[in-house]
C-alpha cells in the first residue's frame, strides 16, 4: 500500500470515527435524557430488579460496542458496502423533529409502563383489526401505536437508536455484510430478496442503495412508511402481510432476511415463520436471521439481556433468550452455515438444501 493509499485509509477512518461517535453522543443523550424523565424500570413500590444471571459487565459491552465499530469499518474497507452517510447537516432538521418527537412520547410510553399495559393497542380503532392476530396486537416496547400507527412508524428509528445508543445501523449493516458476500460474482438483477418484517423500510432502502437493481420486496404491517422510503426502486414491492402465511410462491426467492423479529414472536408463530422461509426460498437460497443475541452468546451480558423483558413490553423475549434457531431450522430444512456477533445482533445465516 503506497504512501497516499495509507492516508486515504486513516481519513477514512477519522471521518468514520467521527461521525459515528458523533451519531452514538446523540442517540445515547436522547435516551439519558428519556431515562431522566421516565419512572425507572422498577416500579414505584417494588424491589429493584435483580438478574438471575448476574450483574452485566460494563467493560464487557463497551468491548463488544467497539469491536461492532471496527469490524464495520473492516467491513466498508474490504468493500462489502460504502462508508455510511448517516450524519449530513442537512438530515440535522430531521433529526430534531425526531428527537423532539422522542421525547414527546417518553410521558406515555412511561405511563404504560407504570400501569404494565402493553395491550392498550386492542381499544384503539385499528383497520381492519380482525386481520391481526392477539399476539401481533400489542405495544411491543409499550410504544404508541403499536406496529399500526404512522406516527410510530416514524418514531421506530430513533426508538430503536436511542436504545442501542446509535448502534442500530451498524448491527444492521452486518446483514448487509452477509448479502454482499452472497452477491459476490452474480448479477444483482437476477437476483430476488425478501426482507420479512421490513418495519418502515430503513434496512431495505440501505440495501437498495448498494444495489438498486436488486428484486427486492418487504413484507410488514409498517406499510404506508416502507413504501414512501422504497419509491425510489419502482421494482421494489412492499406487502402488507403476515410473516407466517406469506403471499409468495414456493422457492421463488434467493434470499431471505429478517431483523428484530423472532423475539417478537410467541415461539409456535417463530416455527411456522421459518417454514415459511424455508417454503419461498429456492433450493440453495440463503437466510439471513437477524435478532437480539442470546444467553450464552456474551456469558458476561446475559444479565443485561434480562433487563430488556423487565423495562419494555416484551411478551415472547425471555423465551427468545433460550430458543434454539439452529435446531428449529434444521429441522424445517434449513442448514445452519454461519453465525456472527455484531454487538447485542446475532447474525445466523441457513441455506435451504433442497
Ligand atoms: C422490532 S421491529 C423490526 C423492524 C425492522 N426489521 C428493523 O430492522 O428494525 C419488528 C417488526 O416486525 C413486524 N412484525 C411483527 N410480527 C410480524 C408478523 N407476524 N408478520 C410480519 N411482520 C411482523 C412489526 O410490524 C415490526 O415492524
Amino acid at each position: 500500500m503506497g504512501v497516499f493509499d495509507t492516508a486515504a485509509r486513516t481519513a477514512g477512518r477519522a471521518r468514520y470515527a467521527a461521525a459515528q461517535g458523533l451519531r452514538s453522543a446523540w442517540y445515547g443523550a436522547q435516551m439519558s435524557a428519556a431515562r431522566r424523565r421516565a419512572s425507572g424500570f422498577d416500579r414505584p413500590g417494588e424491589p429493584a430488579f435483580r438478574p438471575s444471571k448476574g450483574t452485566p459487565d460494563l467493560a464487557a459491552l463497551r468491548r463488544a460496542y467497539v469491536e461492532l465499530f471496527l469490524k464495520d469499518r473492516l467491513n466498508v474497507e474490504a468493500g462489502l458496502y460504502p462508508a455510511p452517510s448517516d450524519v449530513r447537516l442537512k438530515d440535522l432538521p430531521k433529526a430534531l423533529r425526531s428527537a423532539r418527537a422522542f421525547r414527546e412520547d417518553v410521558e406515555e410510553v412511561d405511563r404504560r409502563r407504570l400501569e404494565r399495559n402493553g395491550t392498550e393497542i386492542r381499544q384503539q380503532i385499528i383497520d381492519g383489526h380482525n386481520r391481526y392476530p392477539a399476539y401481533y396486537l400489542q405495544n411491543f416496547h409499550y410504544q404508541s401505536g403499536g406496529w399500526f400507527t404512522e406516527d410510530s412508524a416514524d418514531l421506530y428509528d430513533t426508538q430503536v437508536e436511542a436504545l442501542f445508543t446509535g448502534t442500530a445501523d451498524a448491527m444492521r449493516r452486518a446483514v448487509l455484510a452477509e448479502i454482499s458476500r452472497e452477491l459476490k460474482g452474480r448479477d444483482q438483477r437476477g437476483v430476488s430478496l425478501l426482507d420479512v418484517a421490513c418495519g418502515n423500510g430503513r434496512f431495505l432502502s440501505q440495501v437498495m442503495q448498494v444495489y438498486p437493481r436488486l428484486m427486492a420486496s418487504g413484507l410488514d404491517t409498517y406499510t404506508d412508511a416502507a413504501r414512501a422510503r422504497l419509491r425510489p426502486w419502482k421494482q421494489v414491492e412492499i406487502l402488507h402481510d403476515a410473516a407466517e402465511s406469506m403471499p409468495i410462491e414456493d422457492a421463488s426467492l434467493d434470499m431471505v432476511v429478517s431483523i428484530f423479529l423472532f423475539h417478537e414472536l410467541p415461539p409456535r408463530v417463530r416455527g411456522q415463520v421459518v417454514s415459511e422461509v424455508q417454503r419461498v426460498l429456492k433450493p440453495g437460497g440463503l437466510f439471513i436471521l437477524a435478532d437480539s443475541a442470546q444467553f450464552g452468546d456474551y456469558p458476561a451480558l446475559d444479565g443485561l439481556l434480562e433487563y430488556f423483558p423487565h423495562g419494555f413490553h416484551e411478551p415472547y423475549y425471555k423465551n427468545y433468550l433460550s430458543w434454539n434457531a439452529n435446531s428449529v431450522c434444521e429441522a424445517a430444512g434449513l442448514l445452519p452455515e454461519t453465525r456472527s456477533l455484531a454487538f447485542l445482533t446475532k447474525i445466523s445465516t441457513f441455506r435451504r438444501i433442497s
